[in-house]
């Protein structure tokens, strides 16, 4: 098969932001104890922090975390976690059906991005708490000094403040699941009067409304219209989540999934800007899409079901992932990417052992899964601009999509390196396609690379025993001729080509 692309150096969709690659540690199964913290592994630093998981995460190039839910947080009290380890308290942990020892907080999590060489991006309960708690963590982490919290934060070690930036107002306040689930009106109304007194206390953070679940909630997108008619002044970002599976084994349709992706931010953003002109408001909101993924293996093969509730450490949605769930990553990335001028940050859910690229074993090794790959390809070579695909490729009609291209694609040309990286995933499960890129505007480019990220089964997966069973290799096929670059892309395959 063959395919055609056009690029144009002045058809830039918009600048990348970095936090774009964000991703996402909670209080959830093995994501923090045992996965990021674990003091007795011969790999812990003198915090308790592996240093072998550090190394992969900071390899991945990650500059936000999102932290520290997900569900828990809306359960959670977040003075549990500050002050010596020895008094802080057991709590029945109601989202997840954990005990949670509160061994790590804010201050220990702030210490882990730091050697992480990452940003935090913090969610407050708006499920059991709300402006009170949220205020005065604010003030806890980011106020100099002097008052009740600040000095606290100061007792506890910590004489500069943390500066944390980002801030999410609650997570997924539009679902039952929900501590404090609430309605459109309802959260509305917290948000807003949370939103407020935070930024009362530090004006330079930015702030997250928690947006729907996901795109089949009943509620998306009344919700974040009537979320933002009442917060659109005083809140940056609106949240997205999804989570894809494949459960019936139709893997054509389920690659496709990032085409619904793409539909859920076309009608954020649709939703976004109808509010705006509502307000006479000359103000954008962005999108935060902080939690996305591939999420349904442990649970299909019943793995979770087996994980006793209230458990110091329970192993819970840690994913087995195989080679096609990193195609549909590599389409994911690809979607985040060509609504980069709305899309500011995103977070891959989660970081470690729960939905997560790097998986650690209790005492043992740390290793990446297959969805590891793509992911730090993104966030190590996508950068700059984000350039506009003009694409003429071959198509298919799946269960739940009509007219699929079998070619997905963006491409990014980082000004200050004069470098161009197309990313490029395809679709078929049969047959390789040669695709011709043409790279309009771009004169005396070379190719340096074509990474090529292949399997010869596509259920195939990195595990303990084989940690680099499925990993990319360089030397795909491509040649530049003028500013023609003709590229064969491996069926089912996730390419990358770095052009200087
Ligand atoms: O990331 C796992 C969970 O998925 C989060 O806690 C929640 O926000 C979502 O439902």
């Amino acid at each position: 098969k063959k395919a055609k692309v056009i690029y144009d150096k002045e058809f830039v969709i918009g600048q990348v932001d970095k936090r774009i690659y964000g991703s996402f540690l909670e209080h959830m199964g093995r994501a923090i104890y045992t996965g990021i913290y674990e003091p007795d592994h011969p790999q812990a630093d003198e915090m308790g922090f592996r240093k072998d998981v550090l190394e992969l995460v900071r390899q991945l190039n990650v500059p936000i975390v999102r932290y520290p839910g997900g569900n828990f947080v809306s359960g959670y009290n977040w003075e549990d976690g500050i002050g010596p380890k020895e008094k802080r308290p057991r709590r029945l942990e109601l989202a997840w059906r954990a005990i949670e020892t509160n061994e790590v907080g804010v201050n220990e999590f702030v210490e882990w991005a730091k050697r992480a060489n990452t940003s935090v991006m913090m969610t407050v309960n708006l499920g059991t708490r709300g402006i009170d708690a949220a205020r005065n963590l604010v003030e806890y982490c980011n106020f100099p000094g002097g008052t009740y919290y600040s000095d606290l934060r100061r007792q506890h070690g910590y004489q500069q403040p943390h500066n944390i930036k980002v801030w999410c107002l609650g997570n997924e306040m539009d679902g039952d699941w929900q501590i404090g689930h609430k309605t459109a009106y309802e959260y509305g109304r917290l948000a807003r009067e949370t939103a407020k007194v935070m930024k009362w206390v530090d004006p330079s953070i930015e702030l997250v409304a928690a947006g729907s679940s996901g795109p089949k909630m009943p509620t998306f997108p009344e919700w974040e219209a009537i979320v933002l008619d009442h917060t659109y002044d005083v809140v940056d970002y609106v949240s997205l989540h999804v989570y894809y599976g494949n459960p019936e084994k139709d893997t054509k349709n389920f690659v496709a999934k990032s085409l619904e992706m793409e539909e859920f931010i076309k009608t954020v953003i649709s939703t976004i800007d109808y509010v705006k002109a509502k307000k006479r408001s000359k103000k954008v909101v962005n999108i935060s899409f902080d939690e996305w993924n591939v999420w349904y293996h442990a649970h299909t093969e019943g793995k979770d079901q087996k994980a006793e509730p209230w458990a110091l450490v329970r192993p819970i949605a840690e994913e087995d992932y195989v080679f096609e769930d990193a195609i549909l990553v590599g389409c994911m990335l690809i979607a985040l990417l060509k609504h980069c001028d709305r899309v500011k940050m995103a977070c891959m859910a989660q970081l470690v052992n729960v939905i997560a690229p790097i998986t650690t074993v209790k005492g043992g090794i740390a290793y990446r899964q297959v969805i590891y790959y793509p992911f730090m390809h993104a966030a190590n070579f996508g950068h700059g601009v984000a350039l506009l695909p003009k694409i003429n490729s071959p198509k298919y009609d799946s269960k739940d999509f009509t007219d699929v291209p079998y070619i997905e694609t963006v491409a990014t040309y980082n000004e200050e390196k004069d470098e161009i990286t197309v990313f490029a995933v395809n679709r078929d499960l049969e047959e390789e396609m040669k695709v011709e890129f043409k790279l309009d505007g771009f004169e005396g480019f070379e190719v340096v690379e074509h990474i090529v990220y292949e399997s010869d089964d596509i259920y195939k997966g990195n595990t303990q025993d084989k940690p680099d069973n499925v990993v990319p290799h360089k030397g795909g096929n491509s040649k530049i001729e003028g500013n023609v670059l003709t590229s064969i892309l491996p069926k089912f395959s996730w390419n990358v080509i770095r052009l200087k």
